[in-house]
Order: structure tokens, then sequence, then C-alpha cells
């Protein structure tokens, strides 16, 4: 099979989504934008992204989320105000998360179709090139962080590589999961298929598809056409088993810990576990927590 392999640049953020598992919270605040510790999830997942070499971030939007493209701008009068201050040391991480001009872009999905459409809408800022897809519910509390391991396969393999991981039997109809070939003990696993939200028991194996993706742009081509799947939705699982019949796949359970941000218990977990985790609130963290027990 050959394919096209170019340089990783782009990285495609689906982010119109409601947040409706965290209501009411996110009635008025984009749920990308509900803290984890002191900054919001998305800037946990553009960290990521950057840490992987992307350089250029396309945003799927959606109404009610404008919210977003604030953040990776200029605030000004807070900026003026933290320098006034002499509040240095938050005004250069403000300053530091931003992007250069032209490295965002903001496309929106005008309706809610799916993941698939979503990703789909992206198709003419990320162009004719390989692409990153991450799916900002999930923090991955790894190092390296969990694209960079899956851009360090793609280095290796070319064609396109999704990042798994092992759930219980019993979580299996929650996500995509992949069907293995051969042996998927290891860490890199071929794959001869994959199917979204498999019905109770009649999951292919416990290999989910957790978010993180590396894909050709062969993918929006059938995307275009691509029919509704589990849910009523355009999949994006579905047209990539699609196109696993004309291009490699490889599947990589990465290493780290995942936190599912856009779920309530998910969110104070994660909260928990990064805050015991910073150098300058681990202590208290800890003593809060212990307090609370
Ligand atoms: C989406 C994908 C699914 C994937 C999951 C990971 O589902 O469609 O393949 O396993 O994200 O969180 P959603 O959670 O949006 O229903």
């Amino acid at each position: 099979m050959t394919q096209t392999s170019p340089r990783l640049r782009k990285a495609v953020l689906p982010v119109a989504g409601l947040g409706t598992r965290v209501l009411p919270g996110t009635k008025t605040t984009p749920k990308e934008l509900l803290n984890v510790v002191d900054r919001p999830i998305l800037s946990y997942i553009v960290e990521e992204a950057r840490a992987a070499g992307i350089e250029h971030i396309v945003f799927v939007t959606g109404r009610f989320k404008q919210a977003i493209e604030d953040y990776f701008d200029h605030q000004v009068e807070l900026e003026a105000q933290l320098e006034a201050k002499g509040k240095t040391e938050i005004l250069d991480q403000l300053l530091a998360e931003l992007p250069k001009p032209g490295e965002m872009s903001f496309v929106r999905q005008m309706a809610p179709k799916g993941l698939g459409h979503a990703v789909w809408c992206a198709r003419d800022v990320v162009g004719d090139e390989p692409f990153a897809v991450i799916l900002p519910d999930v923090i991955v509390d790894a190092e390296p962080g969990a694209l960079k391991q899956l851009v360090a396969v793609f280095n290796e393999t070319g064609g396109n590589v999704i990042g798994v991981e092992r759930v219980a039997e019993s979580e299996t109809h929650k996500y995509g999961i992949v069907d293995p070939e051969g042996d998927s003990s290891g860490r890199r696993i071929a794959m001869k298929g994959m199917v979204e939200k498999p019905a109770q028991g009649t999951a292919p194996s416990n290999l989910s598809i957790s978010g993180r993706y590396i894909l050709q742009p062969r993918l929006f081509d059938l995307l275009a056409d691509q029919g509704k799947g589990a849910g009523g939705e355009i999949q994006l699982t579905d047209a990539m088993a699609r196109l696993m019949t004309e291009q490699d796949f490889t599947a990589v359970e990465y290493e780290g810990v995942t936190h599912d941000c856009g779920d309530k218990i998910g969110l104070l977990r994660a909260n928990v576990a990064l805050a015991l985790k910073r150098p300058d609130l681990g202590e208290a963290a800890r003593k809060a927590v212990s307090d609370l027990l």
C-alpha cells in the first residue's frame, strides 16, 4: 500500500460539543475551558500538541464557543494590570500560551452531526497533508505526551496511527474499538478493522480508540460521503474503517494516565491527580484530600 507521509504540522481539535455531561457548569462556559487545577483543559491539550511538534491548530467550534477564540488572544486590560502590579510570573505564563499570529484557525461546525462531520469541517484548512486529531475531553498525563508518542511511531511507519487504551469489557460499548490482527499484547498493534460503539458482548477486543489520531488527508474524501452510523451520527471511526481498505493503520497503546474531563468524576479526578503532582501545590493538595477522607 502506498501513501504519502510528509511531515505532520497540523492538528484538528473538535470543540463544538455542548458538554451536557457536566452541565450546568457548561451552560455559558465551553467545557474545554473548565479549569483543571488552575488552567483550562484546552491549555493542557494545546501544550500536548505543541510538544509533539504541531505548528498549526484548527479548532472546529460551534455557536456559544467564542470564549475559546478569546482565550488564545491578548486580554489587553488584564495584561496591563498584571504588568502594573508587577505580577510578572503569571503574565509570562499567559503570554507564553498565546499562538504566534496565524498559528490557529477556527472553523464552525454548524450542526452537531458527529465527530466525523466535525473533522470534515476542517478539510480546507488542513489541505493535502497528514494531520492529527486530538479530542479535548481527554487529558493524558504522560511524558513524553501521548501525541508525541504517536508521532514517534508515525515517523517510522507513515500511514495512519491511532492511540488506544485497554478498557474493561463492560465499557467497550462507549468507544470506538479496534479489531487487532494477530498478537495484540504489545504496545504497537496491527489492525484489521474497527467498530464504533459495538453492542455489549460484540466488541472485537478491549482496545478502545482513546482520542489521539494521526490521519492521512484521503480521509476527507471518505468523510464527504460518510453515512450516519452509531447514534445516528457521522462517525470518524466508520470513515477510518473504510480508509483501512486502502492505507495502513497502526494502533499504539501509549504510556500515560488518561483523565476523561467531559465527565463529572473524571474532571474531579483530573483536578486531584494533577494538583497532587504539582511541585508548588502537591503538599497542600495532599493535606486537603487526606483531611476530607
Ligand atoms: C468518540 C469517538 C470514539 C472514541 C471516543 C473516545 O466518541 O467516536 O471512537 O472511542 O470519542 O473518547 P464520543 O465519546 O464522542 O461518543
